[in-house]
Formats: C-alpha cells, structure tokens, sequence
C-alpha cells in the first residue's frame, strides 16, 4: 500500500482577500467562501484551503502564519486507509477525524490521510519534436495565456531533524528515497513507481522548521512560461524563475505567495521506479538549477524583468 500523492493543502493566513485574488491568478477555482476559510480547487479535485488564523480546530503551525498548517494525502480505498490508521495510531498527535486520520510529524506538522478526492483528468499537453523523433506534424505547439494547474505535486519543508523526519515519511507512510543531499536534504516519492519528488526535506546549518514551497503541476513547459507571465502581469513577484532543476530535471518558476513562503509551477519532472538508484548531491547553485531567471520576465514585454524591450516590429527594425 502507497500513498497516491497531495490530496489538501491547508494554510493558515490572515490576509484572505490578497489570498483570494493571488490564488484565482494563479489558476484555481474557487470553490467555497466564508470568513473564515477560502477552499480552491485544482483541474483533478485537489483542494488548496487558506484558512483564517483564526479558525477553530486548525492545526498548530510549524512557525508563525501565514504558512502551511496541514498536509493531507491520498489513499485509493478505505482499506488503505484503515492500514494508514494501523501504522499511525501511536504517533505523537494522532487524531482520527472519521475519513482523515493522521499524526504529527517530527518537525511538528499536521500529517493526514484520507480516501482521495482528487479524480482523473484527460489533458491536451504539448507534444515535442527532437531529433528522429515526430510527434508534433502540420501542428503549431501551444501557448497559454495563464496556467490552469492540475494538482498539487509535492510540498517542501525546513525540517530541525532531517534523519527524523525522512525515517518517519519512509517507515510509517511507505515513502522512498529518491535523491539526497547527505545530512542536509532528502527527495522523497510517495511509492516506487511515479514523479522524482512529493516531499522535499531540507535541513539548514542552523536549522529551524518551516515551509519552503508549494509547488503545483501543471501540462508542460508552455504552461510554466504562461502561467509565469500571467502572474507578472498581475503584479506577483517572482522569486526565481523561469529555470530548469537539474535534479528532477523539472522546469520550474517560483512566486512569493500571500499565503505563505513561495510557490511553484512545475513540469515534466523525471518519472522513477523501483530501478532507480538514489544519489547524492552537495548543495551548490548550479546542483539547485542548471539555470535560472532571478527576478522574472515581464509579462509585457515578455523580456527579462527590467531588461529593454526592442521598439520596432521585429527585432531587425532600426526605431525611428
Ligand atoms: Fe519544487
């Protein structure tokens, strides 16, 4: 039994009106509001739920609003769920909510699981011509004028115990190693089959608990640049990106989020099974991306932030 990926996210914030407007940028739909807690959706059902910090019951942060307070994951039947509750039942903070149970994690996060809600989506996705290679004939390839994200694809933390908190996802949750930065950091898939990463420890010199970033997957790099350019547009800050990982090797593009630390969209990240070798990396820039745009491109000039834009119709065209 594995766990099939990000069903919920839940934050705690108190600003939920900048919440509101960043996360409909962003690209979900919203599904409910009240004053106290906004609930979207991605394209498969996920749910993202920025919750007032307020709100009664809400699960106690790993550090001070506007962060994450709880991450829920998916199970495919009550079965697993019930194999779920067997493994969990002793762990600091259990809690069985009926259809959601779940515990606290080393690092102090709300850990749940649940039968998934998330459903299957059939997507359009751009097909890429290389070398020998045809698949895209008498088609031009797409272009998005904003991202529609699918799901919520993995969740990364600042953990204070990183051999702690990796052995506790991996013995109790089934999780697999994927890649390490020994000591520091470690790549974890929720079952040997699928996407290089759901969960990424890392572990600073001086360590502290907290949220590094939410990522949301979207169809292919296309949409990572539309997506992108439609949050410049609106006036979102980019905290690096677009760039490239050359561990996942996943196009990526990471905003500073009203809800808390950044979040990402991300593509075509390497798909493992249980043949793949773990590795290990030292931390460094170039290992982080093989490239990378600080600061964006400008949605309107659709140049790098800042950078000059050419005046004329094309490129060759001396301005007046
Ligand atoms: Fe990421």
């Amino acid at each position: 039994m594995h766990l099939l990926g990000i069903d919920e996210v839940i934050f705690g914030a108190s600003d939920l009106q900048t919440c509101r407007q960043f996360f409909l940028d962003w690209g979900l739909s919203l599904h409910s509001e009240s004053a106290q807690e906004l609930v979207f959706t991605s394209l498969n059902g996920c749910r993202v739920v920025v919750a007032h910090s307020d709100k009664p019951g809400l699960a106690t942060g790993v550090e001070p609003d506007p962060t994450l307070r709880e991450v829920v994951w998916g199970v495919a039947n009550t079965a697993d769920l019930e194999r779920v509750r067997q493994a969990l039942q002793h762990q600091p903070g259990y809690v069985d909510q009926g259809g959601r149970v779940g515990c606290t994690d080393p690092t102090g996060l709300a850990v749940r699981v649940q039968v998934t809600q998330k459903h299957a989506v059939t997507l359009a996705c751009a097909k890429t011509n290389t070398w020998g290679e045809r698949h895209r004939v008498d088609q031009a390839s797409p272009a998005y004028d904003r991202a529609t994200p699918i799901e919520v694809g993995h969740v990364v933390f600042f953990v204070t115990d990183l051999a702690a908190t990796s052995a506790f996802y991996q013995e109790h949750l089934g999780f697999v190693v994927s890649d390490r930065y020994p000591s520091r950091g470690c790549f974890l898939r929720c079952a040997p089959e699928g996407g290089h990463h759901n969960l990424f420890l890392l572990q600073l010199p001086q360590p502290r608990a907290g949220l590094n970033h939410v990522a949301f997957t979207v169809r292919d790099v296309h949409e990572v640049f539309g997506g992108g350019l439609h949050m410049s547009r609106c006036g979102w800050d980019t905290e690096l990106g677009p760039g490239r990982h050359p561990i996942s090797s996943a196009i990526f593009w990471y905003f500073v989020s009203p809800a808390g630390a950044l979040v990402e969209y991300y593509t075509d990240e390497d798909e493992l099974t249980e043949a793949w070798q773990p590795r290990e990396f030292t931390p460094g820039p170039t290992v982080f991306a093989e490239w990378a745009i600080k600061g964006g491109i400008d949605g309107h000039t659709r140049r790098q932030k800042d950078a000059e834009a050419p005046s004329g119709r094309f490129m060759t065209d001396k301005p007046r």
